[in-house]
């Protein structure tokens, strides 16, 4: 068995692999015309045995943020093994050569959307959150309260840098949003406009945005089946997100549903009067953390006033054996940055597993003891319970 990365020549082999395994395009389907460049920002690896390409693993090069900062993360997506091949094992290999080189890139972090959870948990990956479709009748959004001082206007070209330094606002604040750049990314002011049927912003009594939403109209006027459909709908104001919601709320006659990207404790939702808000579709995202040195010096979390503390514990069970070892937490002034040493003694021991939910502040070390995810001295538990805690988890794109 060759595991390699794919070329242009695999490209009809592995089209038939992606459309028989997720039926996008409906399989048989002919393979659109092979492009005549590798696409930039991610590579696929393949398992070819005797010629035949027999499963494959994408990584997509990208960086999402965590306690604030910006970290390099290996986005894995269009994992699939040929259904005569399934249940061979062939995921691992896969994944060592994936995560391999992401290494390599100095992508300490990586995550994935699971078709189901189990597929990737003994390869150390855990469901942090969750991305979101939920539903609230149009009329009812007439009903949230209106803003005082902001109105909503359609966003123009000049808006677009407003857009997006609002949208890392946002993203800064949570724990996994992507940082949207990078290659895949990497439209235009134009291009970023073009892609819905608008982006209207919610702005000030001085102009200034204070929150967008990308939204599509979709199809038809009977108010019994049209669907709103919105992407992104982010302020930085209880006010922003009203208007928008309200402008929203003025399609009760030609669109009964609107549809919006979600996740977690969305603070839109804090301004709707009722209690709607169903989630149709759910899309569970998974982390792993390769490299806890890295990815702890890279977000550097804070809890000012924790003084200076030190922390010894281990990582152990990584079946690709990238995570495991013994590991120093240094937080000095209130930051932290992570190295790895050889610890002594009996020190807290994360699973794989463990350490993403608890870097993702997505369980508290209590829980994961209840789950055997950490064992050894507690000491210290409430202290990585604060330093990594306190941010809501959300992500907006997927993959
Ligand atoms: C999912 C898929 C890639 C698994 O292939 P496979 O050959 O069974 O993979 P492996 O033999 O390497 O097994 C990997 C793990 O996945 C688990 N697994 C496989 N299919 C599963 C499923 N449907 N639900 C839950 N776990 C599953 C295996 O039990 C194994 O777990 P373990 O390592 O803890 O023992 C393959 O069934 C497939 O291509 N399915 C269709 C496309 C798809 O869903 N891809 C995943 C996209 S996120």
């Amino acid at each position: 068995m060759d595991i390699r990365t794919l070329t242009l020549d695999d490209h009809a082999a592995q089209f038939r692999l992606g459309a028989e395994a997720f039926g996008t395009p409906p399989y048989p389907a002919t393979p659109p015309e092979a492009p005549t460049s590798l696409p930039q920002g991610r590579d696929v690896w393949g398992a070819v045995d005797d010629g035949e390409l027999v499963a494959r693993v994408v990584g997509h090069t990208y960086e999402s943020w965590w306690h604030g900062r910006r970290v390099p993360t290996c986005g894995i997506a269009g994992v699939t093994v040929a259904p005569e091949r399934r249940g061979a094992g062939l995921l691992q290999p896969l994944f060592e050569a994936a995560l391999g080189a992401a290494a390599e890139r100095g992508e300490v972090l990586s995550t994935l959307y699971p078709t189901a959870n189990g597929i990737y948990r003994s390869l150390g990956y855990e469901v942090v959150t969750s991305l979101d479709t939920v539903e609230v009748a149009t009329a009812e959004l007439s009903g949230v309260r209106p803003p005082t001082a902001t109105r909503t206007r359609r966003a123009r070209v000049e808006d677009v840098p407003a857009v997006r330094a609002l949208y890392d606002r946002w993203a800064a604040a949570q724990n996994g949003p992507l940082t949207r750049t990078g290659p895949r990314f990497a439209t235009t002011d134009a291009e970023l406009l073009d892609e819905a049927t608008a982006v209207s912003l919610a702005v000030d009594a001085d102009d200034q945005v204070v929150g967008y939403a990308t939204w599509d109209r979709g199809a038809d006027y009977d108010p019994a089946t049209s669907v709103l459909e919105v992407h992104d709908l982010l302020a930085a104001s209880l006010d922003g997100y009203r208007a928008l919601w309200r402008m929203f709320g003025s399609f009760s006659s030609v669109a009964g549903r609107s549809r919006l990207s979600s996740s977690g404790h969305d603070p839109a939702r804090l301004v709707l009067p009722s209690a709607t808000w169903r989630v149709v579709a759910r899309h569970p995202y998974m982390l792993r953390v390769s490299d806890l040195a890295g990815a702890l010096t890279v977000a550097a979390p804070t809890l000012p006033g924790l003084g200076d503390i030190e922390i010894d514990l281990a990582v152990a069970g990584d079946r690709l054996g990238r995570a495991d070892g013994g590991f120093r937490i240094t937080v000095s002034n209130g930051t932290a940055t992570c190295g790895r040493v050889a610890v002594a003694g009996d020190v807290p021991t994360f699973t794989t597993q463990g350490l993403a939910l608890v870097f993702a502040g997505a369980q508290s070390c209590a829980n994961l003891r209840m789950l055997d995810h950490l064992a050894g001295p507690d000491t210290h538990d409430r202290v990585l319970d604060a330093l990594l805690g306190g941010r809501p988890l959300h992500v907006r794109d997927y993959f």
